[in-house]
């Protein structure tokens, strides 16, 4: 299935969107504190950090929607806060909340989009019928938004700004609160639209996701403390992640008291099912593992996003930005 034209694949190294040095206070709080990076064509660009680190904040830069106090945000060389550049008839930005007409129906929802960008009544409806199949509502036009499910919602909303063929797509948080399989099918829905050209920017506060971009940014306090390839990054962690499951209570705190005599070796310890996930410096990983395994089962565990990310928000790991 065809999916919307965008952008040439050939342009990959080419920044469709730059953010630059942007800085933004909300009375007290610093919401962005110095927030930089680029977007290239044909890159699924993910901005990932926990909640309030300025994704929501920067994403509303990049559409035009908030002037921020210092710094510039530029789309195909233009400013999305001019409407006389006409970089906003570029852009496609599916906010977090409420982006739809609830009242609406699937149909009467992308109409209004179609008429929004002024698009021709067949043009209209060739998009229209494409987006309908690649997100499998058609079955659903006269339902109103209001009674879709999240995914189907996050679809719909999907469709509504994809339907001018963006240079730029930016989605906050679309995967949130929908289901793995609803998940997954918007994954590999973005990838179609990078592997077509598309420069993509989606946010996103699940680690797990990270590693199906092509590059991320890790936000904290307004800022990225670190950017780069995801398999690049978690190769580049020091620290050692193991499973530890003790098997018995007094096991369990057998290894409760080994691992607080351990001290600043031991990064981590989150309950994980019925036993522990513990991230410790890598170089004392194999003493530990032993030590452990006189009260526990111990497996090594490959590091994920989420590990490397625990380690930078507590400033450990090296990479970080000053
Ligand atoms: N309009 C506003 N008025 C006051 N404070 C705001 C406003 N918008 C954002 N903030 C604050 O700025 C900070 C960054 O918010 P932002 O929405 O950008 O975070 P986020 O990374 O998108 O978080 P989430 O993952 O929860 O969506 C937060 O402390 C938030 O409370
Ligand atoms: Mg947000």
């Amino acid at each position: 299935m065809a999916l919307p034209e965008a952008a040439s694949a050939d342009n990959v190294e080419t920044p469709v969107a730059i953010v630059s040095g942007l800085r933004h206070r909300f009375g007290t709080t610093l919401a962005l504190d110095g927030m930089t990076f680029d977007v290239r064509a044909g890159e699924l660009y993910g901005l990932i950090g926990p909640d309030g680190a300025g994704k929501t904040t920067t994403v509303r830069a990049l559409a035009g929607l908030l002037e921020p106090q210092e710094g510039t945000v530029r789309i195909d060389g233009g400013d999305p806060l001019d409407p006389r550049s006409g970089v906003r008839e570029h852009l496609g930005y599916m906010p977090q909340r409420y982006g739809l007409y609830r009242d609406l129906s699937i149909d009467e929802n992308l109409r209004f989009f179609g008429d929004l960008f002024c698009l021709d009544r067949k043009t209209f409806l060739e998009r229209r019928d494409r987006l309908l199949a690649i997100t499998r509502l058609a079955p659903f036009g006269d339902r109103r938004a209001d009674a879709l499910s999240g995914g189907m919602y996050k679809k719909l909303a999907l469709a509504c700004a994809l339907l001018h063929q963006p240079h730029l797509l930016i989605l906050d948080e679309p995967t949130n609160g929908v289901d793995p399989v609803s998940r997954g099918e918007l994954w590999d829905l973005l990838a179609d639209f990078t592997a077509q050209g598309m420069a993509v920017l989606v946010t996103t506060s699940y680690m797990d996701e990270a590693a199906r971009c092509s590059r991320v940014g890790l936000a904290s306090a307004g800022r990225l403390i670190l950017e780069g390839r995801p398999a690049e990054l978690v190769a580049g962690f020091a620290d050692a992640v193991l499973r530890v499951e003790p098997g018995t209570a007094t096991c369990a705190e057998d290894v409760e008291a080994a691992l607080a005599l351990e001290g600043g070796a031991v990064e981590a310890i989150t309950p994980l099912g019925t036993g522990l996930r513990v991230v410790v410096r890598g170089a004392e990983a194999d003493r530990i593992t032993a030590r452990l395994e006189t009260c526990a089962a111990v497996h090594r565990v490959t590091p994920g996003f989420e590990d490397l990310y625990l380690a930078l928000a507590a400033g450990r790991t090296a990479g970080e930005k000053p």
